[in-house]
């Protein structure tokens, strides 16, 4: 897992080359409007969510913002092994516990002005979490300290998590594996999304092989439609 670290630390790689035109795009496709929270989603589980939440975090970072990552995923988020970081204090810990007069504490990462704020331990409710007056006040005592809110969220079909994070963000990116992701599922998303009143800023099509795909780069492209 440190392996993506490393990636993403890495200005040259392809990655990071493929996500800094993704930072730009999202930037220039609102420019009226504020772009401060994003989540990011898919149809499915496994498309990349997780990884391209993470780079997009590197790469706004390395354009002089502070960033905050906040896995909103409780059921697999994996931003904590990504980061290779403790997971026992992430957001599922905060959202049951007594925030009156509490300060959110988030984990430095190794990237500069790049902070996360885990999933935490497993809890049984995820959706009832998310969806809990507790979610918008943990929001609200941290925007102001970031200039980026990323949400990694679950995948749209079949969970209600990432229809629910909705409510709380500016925007929403939807990830979708490269030839792969069926049309008819994407569009099944973008349905239920439009039907939370989300807006979508554009899809990240990932894992587009590239030519030097080989043993110095196992890692994918990715590019974006607005
Ligand atoms: N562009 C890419 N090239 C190669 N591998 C990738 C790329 N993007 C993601 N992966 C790999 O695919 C796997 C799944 O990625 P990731 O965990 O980010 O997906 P996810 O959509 O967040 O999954 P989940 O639905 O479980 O949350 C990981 O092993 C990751 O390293
Ligand atoms: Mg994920």
């Amino acid at each position: 897992m440190i392996k993506e670290l490393e990636l993403l630390s890495n200005p040259k790689s392809r990655v990071a080359e493929a996500v800094k035109t993704i930072r730009t795009n999202l930037e220039f496709s609102a420019v009226d409007e504020i772009q401060k929270k994003i989540m990011i989603t898919s149809t499915s589980p496994a498309e990349g969510k997780s990884f391209v939440t993470a780079s997009l975090a590197q790469s706004y970072a390395m354009s002089g913002k502070k960033v905050l990552i906040i896995d909103c995923d409780m059921r697999r988020g994996r931003q904590y092994e990504i980061f290779g970081v403790s997971n026992n204090r992430g957001l599922s810990n905060i959202l049951i516990s007594d925030l009156e007069g509490a300060r959110i504490e988030t984990i430095k990462t190794k990237l500069k002005n790049v902070f996360l704020l885990p999933g935490g331990t497993i809890p049984p409710n995820p959706s009832e979490l998310l969806e809990s007056q507790k979610m918008t006040e943990v929001i609200h005592m941290l925007e102001d300290e970031y200039d980026v809110l990323l949400f990694d969220c679950p995948p749209v079909i079949g969970l209600s998590d990432a229809l629910i994070v909705t409510k709380y963000v500016d925007s929403t990116v939807i990830v979708a594996t490269y030839k792969v992701t069926p049309k008819e599922l994407l569009k099944k998303t973008v349905k239920a999304l439009e039907g939370v009143n989300a807006k979508i800023s554009g899809v990240i099509f990932n894992k587009v092989p590239t030519a030097s795909n080989g043993y110095y780069n196992r890692y994918y492209d990715s590019y974006y439609s607005g």
